[in-house]
């Protein structure tokens, strides 16, 4: 029997809105008990001055494997997801090809179960090879074990089949995870649409390509009843539409990456001395105006996840002017110091709500048994230090690619322990 105890740490679940120093017994891999321990069988770990929580979840992660190993594979992607803290990933399915049936799915455990990092649950595709035409086989891709469905990457342009994607995935109670992208509207478009773009001669991408589409599937998911997870939202007027349809009861959630509240399109000018193509990201960096609305969401809980986003991409791809440069930045290893950096020490949200966003409320839009401390839950822990200073430098990511436009900056919030299913994967 394999016994750990993590003693004297600020123990924060915020499933059981708990929130003080206490000490957890790990047996055989799940949660044995959280308080005062007395018993110094095992493995000790030391937690004084650390926060200790259920294992970081982020539901929405990029590996690219199969088809763009050199980017990112199952087996880096999850030893960088570990680093970053986090203890389950959700993989989008834009691979090559896509995980767009039961084999492809099972294949994704598999790899994950060999590296034996994070917890690895893919998403299946809502449409075949993700070509936005025909409903995959969303029955085989469950038995195959998706937790969720989206075409992310690209939206899904035919209401109707976006309509029968909610309805099918409601017969498994999964949601839909929508790119909301007009692509008639973000066009030839690189960055956001304003005054700033018109500086820099690049073409827009505006709020509207967005906000429209989240009108659709809002309404969609209305009349179907099914459930719709708004994927990477970015301006004031999205936000404004998801806290319309949630007031409204109608089954809505969402997520905000870290670029969207700490980058706007004026650090394009700037940032890396203007033009980095890492600041590309699909949708763009919006204004601050649109960050002020994030944070009075993220708040009030009209945001419910935070998520990185992670989209590995190689040099060849990236390094080339920025209209030329695929979108995406990687993040895994950044979410963490800059959430508690740029949320929780500016006193946007409180330590514990922050840590909801990351744990219990992604794991119940997923419905995986994630996400808590609860006694007899799988044994998924981290470990942070919150007073840690240091300095992000994507050379040192374990991540197969580099592309991060945060390099230098100065953060807090080190993970020093992750912990998965009982068994230490990081140790720092
Ligand atoms: O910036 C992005 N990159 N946004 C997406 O929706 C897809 C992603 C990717 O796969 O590179």
């Amino acid at each position: 029997m394999s016994t750990i105890i993590i003693k004297n740490g600020r123990v924060i679940d915020p499933a059981k809105k708990f929130d003080r120093v206490a000490d957890i017994l790990i047996e055989n891999g799940k949660i044995k008990s959280v308080g005062k321990q007395n018993t110094s069988k095992g493995q000790v770990i030391n937690a004084k001055g650390l926060i200790v929580t259920p294992g970081l979840i982020d539901m929405h992660v990029h590996l690219r494997e199969p088809g763009r190993e050199e980017e990112e594979t199952i087996a880096s992607g999850s030893t960088a997801a570990v680093h970053g803290g986090f203890t389950s990933i959700a993989c989008m399915p834009n691979t090559d090809p896509p995980i767009d049936d039961e084999a492809s799915a099972e294949f994704v455990y598999l790899q994950a179960k060999r590296t034996g990092k994070a917890n690895v649950f893919p998403i299946g595709s809502v449409t075949k090879n993700r070509a936005g035409k025909e409903l995959a086989e969303i029955g085989q891709l469950v038995r195959g074990g998706a937790v969720a469905f989206s075409d992310d990457g690209d939206p899904i342009d035919n209401a109707e089949v976006m309509r029968r994607g909610l309805e099918y995935a409601k017969m498994f109670n999964k949601p839909i995870i929508a790119h909301c992208e007009n692509k008639d509207l973000s066009g030839p478009g690189v960055m956001n649409e304003g005054l700033i773009s018109l500086e820099l001669g690049l073409p827009g991408i505006p709020s509207v390509a967005e906000e429209i589409m989240i009108h659709r599937d809002v309404m969609l998911t209305r009349l179907t009843g099914g459930r719709l997870h708004i994927a990477h939202v970015s301006t004031e007027g999205a936000i404004e539409l998801i806290r319309w349809a949630k007031k409204r009861k109608i089954k809505v959630t969402s997520e905000v990456t870290p670029h969207h509240f700490t980058l706007t399109d004026e650090s394009i000018k700037y940032v890396n001395g203007g033009f980095d193509p890492n600041l590309k990201v699909n949708p763009p960096l919006r204004t601050k105006k649109d960050i002020q609305a994030i944070y009075r969401a993220l708040k009030d809980g009209t945001i419910d996840a935070i998520v990185s986003d992670h989209a590995p991409h190689s040099p060849e791809e990236k390094d080339v002017e920025f209209s030329s440069a695929p979108f995406g930045m990687i993040g895994l290893e950044s979410v963490l110091p800059l959430i508690i950096t740029e949320l929780v020490n500016k006193k946007i949200l409180t330590l514990s709500e922050a840590i909801a966003k990351l744990t219990i409320n992604p794991a119940r839009i997923l419905g995986i048994p994630k996400g808590t401390l609860a006694v007899g839950a799988d044994a998924d822990v981290t470990l942070i230090d919150l007073k840690k200073e240091w300095v992000i430098d994507p050379e040192k990511f374990k991540s197969k690619s580099r592309n991060c436009p945060f390099t230098g900056r100065k953060v807090k919030g080190r993970v020093i322990k992750t912990i998965v299913n009982g068994k230490v994967v990081v140790d720092n």
